[in-house]
């Protein structure tokens, strides 16, 4: 549970303070005032991640130096600073740290966003970033072994691109390689097989018409990744980077037995899309042993008023709950005793 945050030149607030209550926060605001922003500042400060930027520094206030997150989680103190020269900084109850394995234990998120359409009908990157967003918060050595992946692919791409001359300094990194996809794929695939029925309750209770779900992880070169790489040294050389592996496997998700991302429509979509961080959530819970905070940002004008009611009381009451909005004015009295926020010039005010 977030007690305090506190931010310092990020987005557009240059310096602001918000105590949210530990049940139901709802914070209401005009267009363009910060609220995508505040739930964002949540997430980094949690989990060092951005829901919506690709880089950290896009979130730096214009014209300045760095920003600063500072916030307090059962009873941990947590402070983020990212300036554009020297990078980042770290620190948990005061102590500097230099890397991020401990502090990124304290909080747990779940980030609800209109974009999360895109899980179900974009491209193969939205769901390995899911997977990878909920991995690195149920799997201690995911987060290291994401890292090692990377690393490993960015040096064979950068081989592979240099041209068949240096071909023979590929095979330096295909340890490494092995090892750490074997590691995210066997942990990525564990997550699907735990995700789906948890999706498919979801979507049993969100919507009304009662579609079988499916969801399952499909690695790109088959079951066996060592023999894949091998197999593919030819494709790879062609096309000049690595062609299977982790960085190309997809959650296949379909509904009604067909593939959800060309048959289903907009609305089956938002309900699946709305299932799978449901799911993601229960999921953190049961492998933490505590729920994650929610924040949904502004995700309610896209529903309509039966799957609104449906997706409130989906959210555990013992949960932290911070829920953005242009307008409540739909809300009725079924939501208990909420706390009400605005957002007044780039201030977060009780209301
Ligand atoms: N790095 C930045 N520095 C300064 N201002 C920024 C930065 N990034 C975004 N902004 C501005 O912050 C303001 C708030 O943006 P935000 O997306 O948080 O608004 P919002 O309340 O979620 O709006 P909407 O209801 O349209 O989703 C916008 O005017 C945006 O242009
Ligand atoms: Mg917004």
């Amino acid at each position: 549970m977030l007690s305090s945050l506190i931010l310092h030149d990020f987005r557009c607030f240059e310096r602001a303070e918000f105590i949210p209550s530990p049940g139901l926060n709802l914070i209401s605001a005009p267009n363009a005032s910060g609220k995508s922003s505040l739930l964002e500042a949540i997430c980094v400060l949690l989990r060092l991640q951005s829901p919506r930027a690709g880089a950290l520094a896009e979130t730096i206030k214009h014209g300045a130096a760095g920003f600063t997150l500072r916030g307090k989680t059962d009873g941990r103190e947590l402070k983020c600073h990212l300036s554009r020269e020297e990078g980042r900084q770290l620190l948990l109850d005061d102590v500097p740290q230099r890397k991020s394995d401990e502090y990124l234990r304290v909080g747990l998120v779940a980030f609800f966003s209109n974009e999360d359409i895109e899980l179900v009908r974009g491209t193969s990157s939205k769901r390995r970033r899911f997977l990878d967003f909920l991995g690195s918060q149920c799997d201690v050595g995911y987060l290291k072994n994401l890292r090692a992946y990377e690393r490993a692919l960015r040096s064979r791409n950068f081989l592979l691109k240099e041209g068949p001359h240096r071909g023979k300094e590929l095979s330096a990194y295909d340890g490494p390689l092995i090892t750490a996809g074997d590691y995210l794929a066997k942990v990525r695939a564990q997550l699907c097989e735990e995700l789906a029925p948890a999706v498919a309750k979801h979507v049993g209770a969100i919507s009304t018409r009662g579609e079988a779900t499916t969801l399952r992880y499909e690695r790109s070169g088959g079951p066996d990744f060592a023999a894949a790489l091998a197999g593919s040294a030819g494709e790879e050389r062609r096309l000049r980077q690595t062609v299977v592996g982790p960085h190309r496997d997809d959650m296949a998700l379909e509904l009604d037995g067909a593939a959800a991302v060309s048959f289903a429509s907009e609305g089956q979509q938002r309900t699946f899309s709305l299932a799978l961080r449901l799911a993601q959530a229960d999921l953190i819970r049961t492998s933490r042993g505590a729920p994650p905070i929610y924040l949904l940002d502004d995700i309610f004008g896209e529903l309509d008023p039966h799957r609104r009611r449906r997706l409130l009381s989906a959210l555990p009451a013992d949960s932290q709950r911070i829920l953005t909005t242009t307008t409540w004015q739909w809300l009725d009295e079924t939501a208990a005793e909420p706390q009400h926020w605005r957002i007044e010039d780039s201030r977060v005010v009780s209301a």
